[in-house]
């Protein structure tokens, strides 16, 4: 079973690939519950909307299981990882904030750590992929290193596959896409969101 998987891989190697976490159904459903406008993404504080535009071109929304039922199954799925990670890795993740992104054509998000060791509360990130079209060659894939500013792997965002890895562990990049690219994002926090 892939729960076991993940717990296996997350807790040797950091990061696991799950593939048809979601099947297209499953994805077209959380599409049609998220609004046509989003917003521009932000990154740490003080930094202008210019100057995040060199960093980072998705938008982004906030979800809520309020949004719809395909919504609120994504989110119960997400707890059951939360508390299998919880009951076997003693991992303390206390919640989960989660947010939809829409790259335009064109869009990358620059090499990058979620969490840095120690400074925050993301412990965990989560990115499940909704492009149910997408080809070789379309880019916006995925770039994951080492600290070390090894390249451990790239992966292509097809519909359904999620990857989780240790946020703190691993730098990463998207690279420009030649498509709309669609995701969510979500961390598991080490602390409740108030
Ligand atoms: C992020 C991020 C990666 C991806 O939103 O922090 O790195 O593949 N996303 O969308
Ligand atoms: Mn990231």
């Amino acid at each position: 079973m892939s729960l076991n998987k993940l717990i296996d891989s997350l807790s040797t190697q950091g990061w696991y690939v799950w593939d048809d976490f979601l099947n297209l159904s499953e994805i077209q459903a959380i599409k049609s519950c998220i609004p046509e406008k989003l917003h521009d993404a932000r990154i740490g504080n003080g930094e202008s909307l210019q100057d995040n535009k060199t960093i980072r071109g998705d938008q982004t929304i906030w979800l809520e299981s309020e949004m719809g039922a395909p919504i609120a199954e994504y989110m119960a799925k997400m707890d059951v990882i939360r508390q299998a990670l919880n009951q076997q890795c003693y991992m303390g993740l206390r919640d989960f904030e989660t947010h939809f992104c829409r790259y335009p054509n064109g869009a990358f998000y620059k090499k990058h750590v979620d969490n840095f060791q120690g400074q925050g509360r993301r412990k965990v990130t989560t990115v499940l992929y909704m492009n149910e079209a997408w080809q070789r060659g379309d880019g916006g894939e995925l770039v994951v290193y080492d600290h070390q500013d090894n390249k451990l792997f790239q992966l292509d965002p097809l519909a359904g596959r999620m990857i989780v890895f240790m946020s703190e562990e691993f730098p990463h990049e998207v690279l420009p896409t030649q498509q709309k690219r669609e995701s969510i994002a979500g961390w598991f926090l080490t602390e409740k969101i108030l």
